[in-house]
């Protein structure tokens, strides 16, 4: 069995000197699985995802990557490592066009790129931005934001791309278009780590789930199971049944 693409283990994390706010955080994620990560507001999930992005100071535990030791490493050399980071606002420069919104993310890669191509290759994924490519982002509906934000991630070419709440303030059918494509993504071999409010759509199209909450990894399975799990329900926002 090859090792996980990516391997979180008792992760210790925080912004702050002595106030941790993950305490102790595992997790995994294998080749061209999707994976959510779950939990009410507050949890650590945006905290997460930006300590293995490189963003928060990690105090303790390890963060590997296809088993290679990635803690510490600068947050401006993750692209190079192979891992992208989709924020969970401000993902996408307001000012600049679509175009040159993916340029962006062909230099987080470094040079050696053939960014024309690759360029295609994200409109031929999102249709809708290649016929807006000149506009600028900032005049984009929420749901082709938030497509562009995915797509500058790729153009880094990462092997595993981490996705904060890209379905905030998105209608139920835009959701629908957006993880369609996030599952496309996964199609063309990206491992995929998303966070997410919107929980009965993200393990629709998940494999596995894990429930954060308090700075903890509490529960954890197949994303069928998780559901309707009676533990999910109390973690998450307090509720006493399975998820709504
Ligand atoms: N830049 C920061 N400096 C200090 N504390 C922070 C910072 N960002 C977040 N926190 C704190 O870390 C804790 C976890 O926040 P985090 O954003 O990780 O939660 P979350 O699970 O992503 O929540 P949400 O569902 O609302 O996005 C919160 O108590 C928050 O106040
Ligand atoms: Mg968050």
């Amino acid at each position: 069995m090859s090792e996980a693409a990516l391997a979180v283990r008792e992760l210790v994390a925080g912004y702050v000197p002595e106030v941790n706010i993950l305490q102790g955080v595992g997790l995994e994620v294998h080749r061209s699985e999707i994976v959510t990560v779950l939990g009410p507001n507050g949890a650590g999930k945006s905290t997460l995802i930006k300590a293995i992005a490189g963003l928060v100071p990690v105090r303790s535990g390890s963060i590997r990557l296809f088993g290679e030791e990635i803690r510490g490493v600068a947050p401006h050399h993750m692209a190079r490592r192979g891992l992208a980071y989709v924020p969970q606002t401000l993902n996408v420069f307001a000012r600049l066009s679509v175009e040159e919104n993916l340029e962006m993310g062909a230099y987080a890669k470094g040079s050696g790129n053939d960014h024309k191509r690759d360029m295609e290759r994200m409109f031929a994924l999102f249709p809708r931005l290649g016929e807006r490519r000149k506009q600028a982002s900032g005049t984009l509906s929420g749901g082709e934001r938030q497509m562009v934000a995915v797509a500058r991630a790729l153009m880094a070419n990462p092997k595993v791309l981490m996705l904060d709440e890209p379905s905030a303030g998105l209608s139920p059918k835009l959701v629908g278009i957006l993880f369609g494509k996030v599952r496309e993504v996964r199609e063309l071999g990206v491992t995929i780590l998303l966070v997410e409010q919107n929980a009965k759509a993200a393990l629709a199209i998940s494999d596995r789930g894990y429930v954060l909450a308090q700075g903890r990894d509490r529960v954890t399975g197949h994303a069928r199971d998780l559901l309707g799990n009676p533990e999910v329900g109390e973690l998450y926002l307090g509720v006493r049944r399975g998820l709504s």
